[in-house]
């Protein structure tokens, strides 16, 4: 997969993206990433990207030049010839979710469009993007901490990146299920144990105790993903007699 964000605040992106995980990844070769800064493309010497809005309002926006050719440069930079899918970061966006980045993870090339101060003028964005994706129903001053949030999720689910589809297939949001609560040395922190059954080295009824704990924490926490799940009316009893009791 190779990534290219085209951003005002390259810096920033890479900070984060270029750190951890991620970074790792980068260096690896696992996954190609750029920022382009828009503003090397501001095309004149003030490097002014910005005007203010037709019709009034308070603000400025993000002129059209500088964002198309910075994104027809990100277009022609790809290793692979495949077409590249351009998403803008927006608050009008779909909500992102895991479902959509494992969708993203199988990608070869994705343009990520990151916006700032009011926006971006609506006749380039009708031009380059293919979706809008928000990560979540409030307003950030710029879109990149919303691309870095896109970009670790879905970087984390590309092959060979974390040590194997276990290490992800059982987390939180991949059936919609929440994750069962986990624990780590000491076995008594403060006077409190941990479920016994983790430290039984029984591994079926291990595997017996996570299923049931990830089920009672999204019954608890997120309702809305309970009803989603197809639970068997045996599964459910389970939960009941023999977690819950
Ligand atoms: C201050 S916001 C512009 C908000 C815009 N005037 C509106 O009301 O919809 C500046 C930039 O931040 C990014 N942004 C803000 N909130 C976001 C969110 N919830 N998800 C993704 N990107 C967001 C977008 O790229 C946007 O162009």
């Amino acid at each position: 997969m190779e990534i290219r964000v085209l951003t005002l605040f390259p810096d920033l992106m890479d900070a984060v993206v270029l750190s951890s995980i991620t970074g790792r990844a980068v260096n690896e070769g696992l996954i190609g990433y750029r920022a382009v800064d828009i503003r090397d493309y501001a095309g004149n010497r003030y490097g002014k990207v910005d005007d203010s809005v037709y019709g009034g309002g308070k603000g400025m926006l993000m002129m059209c030049d500088p964002v198309y050719d910075a994104w027809q440069s990100a277009v022609c930079s790809f290793d692979s010839e495949s077409n590249p899918i351009t998403i803008y970061m927006s608050p009008k966006g779909k909500v992102f979710d895991q479902k959509k980045a494992i969708e993203l993870s199988q990608k070869e090339n994705i343009i990520f469009l990151c916006g700032h101060y009011e926006g971006i003028d609506q006749r380039v964005l009708d031009v380059i993007v293919d979706e809008e994706i928000s990560i979540g129903d409030y307003v950030l001053t710029g879109g990149e901490i919303a691309a870095c949030a896109v970009i670790d999720a879905t970087a984390r689910l590309v092959p060979g990146v974390l040590p194997g589809e276990e290490a992800y297939s059982d987390e939180s949001h991949m059936k919609y299920a929440l994750e069962h609560p986990q624990y780590t040395k000491p076995a008594l922190w403060h006077g409190t144990g941990v479920p016994e059954v983790l430290t039984s080295g029984h591994h079926k009824n291990i595997e017996e105790w996570k299923y049931l704990a990830s089920l009672y924490e999204t019954m608890i926490r997120r309702p809305d993903l309970f009803e989603k799940m197809e639970i068997s009316q045996e599964d459910l009893n389970r939960l009941i007699n023999d977690y819950m009791k």
